[in-house]
């Protein structure tokens, strides 16, 4: 069986190859999956795919000419695949539903205290000979309020994470959450989350209910200085909305592991190139901001636990069997 890999970098690779099938025809691309790459896929039953690698019509529809049967995502994330389309050209999709909530969840910890505490700003002084404090003032953690958006896997582990830390923590999800009422975290409608919280942090799927979620109008609601972090879908936010509210001092502090436009610059060295986008320059030029580029996940635990349950996966659609992680 020929099962072709796209986006794969070679820390994919590594954790691939271990668990794959020797006997399969497996073939590991860097490139993403795109109208111009989909052709790799010639011949291929299934391929395996990444976060911002194109799954839409023109791409599935090339992808089911080829002959391909099965779609392994390599993430938790589906909102790039059209899901109809796949259904009618009888292509059936699956995907890795959590990978390492806790790689997530610290991950977004981390952000909070490398903004709170000016940790980059600090690095950089100290390397140069510059132990001067100002600037760098913080404040505590503790008595604070965090509004979490989405209260799955990670919103869980980031609540239980600052509940370490003696914050209060908001909770706002589209469920009723019994064990966030067992934790003694407030579960609230948003507009209070926006008006309550020092700090905000997103959690949900992206979909059309969440897209944008903070804009210019929830913005408006939220206290000022207030920070924000996005380590789910980078739609979550209206960029240009963010810039604004940096720019007025309504946003005190961002922290993003993903950005809206994130597919033509993430995972690629791009340090030679001249970077024509200018929201995203323009958000990175505040000394307020700090952005990852979609790492959050990136542990060596989550990498086995993607390309174990990639390959389970596969095997489940050669063996004919109901798909546990179907989409
Ligand atoms: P999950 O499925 O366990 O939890 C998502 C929660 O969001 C659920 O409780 C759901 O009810 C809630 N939700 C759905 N619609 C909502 C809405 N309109 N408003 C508020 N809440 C809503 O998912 P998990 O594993 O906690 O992941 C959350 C998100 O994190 C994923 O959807 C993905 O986009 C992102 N993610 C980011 C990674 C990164 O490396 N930056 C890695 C893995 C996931």
């Amino acid at each position: 069986m020929k099962v072709v890999s796209f986006s794969c970098k070679p820390y994919d690779k590594q954790a691939l190859i271990k668990v794959f099938d020797s006997q399969w025809d497996s073939h590991y691309l860097e490139v993403p999956l795109d109208l111009d790459s989909v052709e790799y896929a010639h011949g291929a039953q299934a391929i395996t795919a990444f976060v911002n690698d194109r799954l839409d019509a023109a791409v599935l529809e090339k992808l089911a000419h080829y002959g391909v049967k099965f779609i392994a995502l390599r993430c938790a994330g589906f909102n790039h695949v059209d899901l109809d389309c796949a259904k009618r050209l009888g292509i059936k999709v699956a995907r890795v539903p959590a990978y390492s909530p806790y790689a997530v969840a610290e991950h977004t910890v981390g952000l909070m205290l490398a903004l709170n505490r000016k940790l980059c700003r600090a690095y950089n002084r100290v390397r140069e000979g510059n132990f001067a404090l100002n600037g760098l003032l913080g404040f505590d953690m503790h008595g604070k309020t965090v509004g979490i958006v989405g209260a799955g896997k990670i919103g869980h582990l980031v609540a239980n994470m600052l509940k370490a830390f003696g914050c209060r923590v908001l909770i706002y999800d589209v469920f009723e959450c019994s064990f966030c009422a067992q934790m003694g975290f407030e579960q609230v409608d948003l507009e209070t989350l926006w008006r309550e919280s020092d700090i905000i942090t997103l959690h949900c799927p992206l979909t059309p209910d969440t897209q944008y979620m903070i804009n210019a109008q929830s913005i408006a609601q939220m206290k000022p200085g207030v920070m924000l972090i996005n380590t789910g879908r980078g739609a979550l936010m209206n960029t240009g909305d963010l810039i604004n509210g940096l720019k007025s001092k309504k946003i005190g502090y961002l922290g993003l592991d993903v950005y809206e436009n994130e597919g033509a610059l993430f995972f690629e060295d791009h340090s030679s190139d001249i970077i024509q986008d200018d929201e995203f320059e323009r958000l990175v030029s505040f000394h307020n901001v700090l952005v990852t580029g979609h790492q959050a996940y990136f542990t060596q635990e989550a990498l086995e636990h993607i390309a174990q349950t990639t390959v389970d996966n596969v095997y489940e659609f050669i063996a004919n069997k109901p798909l546990a992680n179907a989409v």
